[in-house]
């Protein structure tokens, strides 16, 4: 009999890190894979749906307008119990921090079925930083039953929380296998006019814990930057989430060097990535992606649950004050050799194969 495997996803990351793993377990002769989308994001979702070709089986539609977490959490909650009381998985599978993925661990221990945790492991040791991903991660990981950890780091984080040794798995993150796929046919990418005499530098802003002040001390710092270079363009893909974009436009609109462009499909994204000069970025993800292409990145928070680029010397923590974003940035617009160290390529978060290794695992898990 074939196993049947809800994998969940919510938000614009989770399509993009767990296409990888469905399309893996969709090659596999013991499993049949239900996608479901909560669609915690509407638009962003779908964008990435299309992009990696997949259709949802089951579409919760939860998306509203600048919601609550509390009233996603709720709604997420009723409807993942009625969803598992019919489908009734052998298996949910989801990716990372969101509430979604909190939610689905929750309902899915209620249920008394298994779930596998794509990314565990990943701790700031900050319960508001970020916020409230942190925490979601935290306990998620009380409720998952298997835990696909992306580096050795991480699996230490699960151990020091009492998870068992047995049901943690080194895999890798699956970002960097979705990367390798999307590079592979990046010849799609849309022309985005992109500058090549000028030095590209890509912003993303959407955290939180960052709302108000300190994005717009970020924000600030970006003016700065595109005011004091003229030899650098900024492209800045711009969140939906109304906190972060009334902002945006307020700080940066119509400014010289600043290109402020809706949320980019993965194709373009990582084409715009790769033709990039420097990251700044408070984003989860594109700290993973940027040192696989060997770009440097400020990361634009107080602190971060990815410190494996860090010690590595390819990503910066800088923060959200102005003054200290300008400087770093300077820094690597100005001195080459300080730039050059950072652009190494030193890729601590994987190797590609990571939908692969979680597939195997799930095989023999199951199995049992
Ligand atoms: C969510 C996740 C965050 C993740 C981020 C990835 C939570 C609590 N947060 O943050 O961990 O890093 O996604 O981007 O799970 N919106 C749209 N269209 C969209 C998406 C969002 O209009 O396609 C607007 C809506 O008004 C929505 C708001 O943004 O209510 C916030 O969305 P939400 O998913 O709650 O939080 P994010 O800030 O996107
Ligand atoms: N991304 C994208 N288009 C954009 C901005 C980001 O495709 O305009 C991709 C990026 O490559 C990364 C993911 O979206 O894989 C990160 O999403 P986000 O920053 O929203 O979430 P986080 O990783 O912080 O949870």
């Amino acid at each position: 009999m074939k196993k049947k495997i809800l994998c969940v996803v919510g938000t614009r990351p989770e399509v993009i890190k767990m296409a990888p793993v469905i399309y893996e377990l969709r090659n596999r002769s013991w499993s049949k894979v239900l996608v479901l989308a909560t669609a915690q994001h509407r638009e962003m979702l779908d964008q990435m749906m299309k992009v990696f070709h997949l259709e949802a089986d089951i579409d919760l539609n939860v998306m509203k307008h600048n919601q609550s977490l509390s009233e996603l959490t709720a709604n997420l909650v009723q409807k993942f119990d009625r969803v598992f009381s019919t489908e009734k998985p052998d298996l949910v599978l989801a990716q990372g921090d969101t509430t979604t993925v909190a939610m689905a661990a929750l309902v899915a221990f209620y249920h008394k079925v298994p779930f596998g945790h794509v990314e565990a492991g990943l701790r700031s040791g900050d319960c508001y930083n970020p916020f409230p991903e942190e925490i979601n991660r935290r306990l998620t990981a009380q409720m998952a039953q298997w835990h696909f950890a992306p580096t050795r780091r991480a699996k230490d984080n699960l151990l020091k929380e009492g998870i068992p040794e047995t049901n943690i798995f080194v895999t890798g993150n699956t970002v960097i296998d979705a990367l390798f796929f999307m590079l592979a046919k990046r010849n799609n990418a849309t022309n985005l006019g992109i500058d090549d005499s000028k030095k590209l530098i890509l912003v993303t802003v959407h955290r939180r814990e960052s709302f108000g002040r300190p994005m717009e001390n970020i924000l600030s710092a970006i003016s700065l930057l595109a005011r004091e270079f003229n030899d650098i363009s900024i492209v800045i893909p711009v969140h939906p989430n109304p906190n972060v974009r009334k902002l945006v436009y307020n700080k940066l609109n119509n400014q010289k060097n600043i290109d402020i462009v809706e949320p980019l499909n993965y194709e373009d994204f990582i084409h715009v990535l790769s033709k990039a000069y420097l990251i700044l970025t408070d984003s989860g993800g594109i700290q993973e992606e940027a040192p696989a292409l060997g770009k440097p990145v400020l990361v634009l928070r107080e602190k971060t649950e990815r410190p494996e680029a860090i010690e590595a010397g390819v990503a910066k923590l800088v923060g959200t004050k102005t003054e200290k974003i300008v400087k770093e940035t300077a820094k690597l617009l100005n001195d080459t050799k300080a730039y050059r160290e950072m652009a190494k390529g030193i890729s601590p978060y994987g190797d590609g194969r990571a939908a692969i290794r979680i597939a195997d695992i799930l095989e023999t898990m199951l199995a049992e």
